[in-house]
């Protein structure tokens, strides 16, 4: 069975929404696909290591006084918990958030690619970025669900090869 394990900050449940909505989503048209959630305040470096692809979910913030960060936690649990993390061999995608009120609108995504190139992980597909609130943004979302079940199905690599 192919699995997901999807790991998120959230702060005012914003990418929480966008979660809910691709889990949903993935029930009702991939149910073969088993999808694990975890709040990323209770993971562990190795919860990086879990499923066949990891999804790491995050708004962006002003952590440590400066705009454009990951969330704290998404931030502490990458680049503090995990630092110096291989996780080569391992299919990531990313789902960030931002407001277009801010200069450095969703910057945070920024942050993965650097957490990416840090761990030699491989991209799995493009990062679904949602600019503003979520609700209503629902379609975008339920199209990134399509493409990320299709590179599922194109990729029959293990991923455990650690
Ligand atoms: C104090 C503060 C700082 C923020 N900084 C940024 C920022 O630098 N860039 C951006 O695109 N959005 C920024 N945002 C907007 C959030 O990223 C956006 O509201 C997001 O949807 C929050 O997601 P969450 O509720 O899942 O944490 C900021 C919001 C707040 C309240």
């Amino acid at each position: 069975m192919p699995s997901i394990h999807i790991m998120y900050a959230s702060t005012s449940g914003h990418t929480e929404y966008v979660v809910d909505t691709l889990i949903k989503f993935l029930n009702e048209r991939a149910p073969q696909i088993t999808v694990e959630r975890q709040h990323v305040e209770l993971a562990k470096p190795e919860d990086l290591l879990h499923g066949d692809l990891v999804i790491l979910g995050s708004g962006t913030w002003n952590f440590g006084g400066v705009e454009g960060q990951l969330n704290e936690y998404m931030h502490r649990y990458l680049f503090e918990q995990s630092q110096g993390i291989d996780l080569t061999g391992k299919q990531l995608a990313f789902i960030s958030l931002g407001d277009d009120r801010y200069y450095y609108t969703t910057r945070c995504t920024e942050k993965f690619m650097r957490f990416l190139k840090e761990s030699h992980a491989k991209m799995a597909l493009i990062p679904l970025i949602v600019v503003n609130e979520p609700y209503g943004q629902e379609e975008r979302v339920m199209k990134w669900a399509e493409k990320l079940i299709s590179a599922m199905q194109n990729n029959k690599a293990p991923t455990h090869a650690f």
